[in-house]
């Protein structure tokens, strides 16, 4: 169990470094004019994106694992996994972004996106005290 435990969290941080760094070439793509660096930037996004889906599927099957394989329960895991499906919404969210930019037709500002790129800091503190503490 520990080892599986070992590699969701592995997995969970690599996740997330993706959910902390795509955005913010969002907020860097949104100030740009430049078309060399627009294409550089969406290159970026589409690579990433690409790169941190199967770790997001790894860190939350691993997670559905510790969950049915090891019997745990409680009101916090179910509080959790609605938190996490609400990340899993944030990532499919930026993969359609990812795609408006390569396409030319993003219409936020980078003001928007800098707000956006908060939110799943705000998600990782309520699920990281939810499963270490978990209150209910
Ligand atoms: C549906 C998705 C997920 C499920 C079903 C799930 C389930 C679990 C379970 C059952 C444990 C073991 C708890 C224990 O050993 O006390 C665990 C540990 C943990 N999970 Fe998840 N998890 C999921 C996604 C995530 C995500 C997205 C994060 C981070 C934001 C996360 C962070 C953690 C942490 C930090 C621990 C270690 C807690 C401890 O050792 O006390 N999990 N998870």
């Amino acid at each position: 169990m520990l080892v599986v435990k070992s590699l969701h969290i592995i997995f969970v941080v690599s996740w997330f470094a993706g959910l902390f760094y795509l955005p913010r070439i969002f907020v860097n793509h949104a100030m740009v004019e430049d078309a060399a660096t627009r294409e550089r930037l969406a290159l970026m996004e589409h690579k990433l994106y690409r790169f941190m889906t199967p770790i997001g599927i790894l860190a939350v099957g691993l997670g559905l694992w510790l969950w049915f394989g090891y019997g745990f329960g409680g009101g916090w895991l179910h509080a959790k996994t609605a938190l996490v499906v609400f990340l899993i919404g944030y990532h499919l969210y930026c993969g359609k972004l990812v795609r408006d930019f390569a396409a030319g037709r993003n219409t936020r500002s980078h003001v928007w996106f800098r707000v956006f790129n908060e939110v799943p800091v705000l998600v990782l503190a309520a699920v990281v005290f939810l499963a270490v503490l978990k209150p209910f």
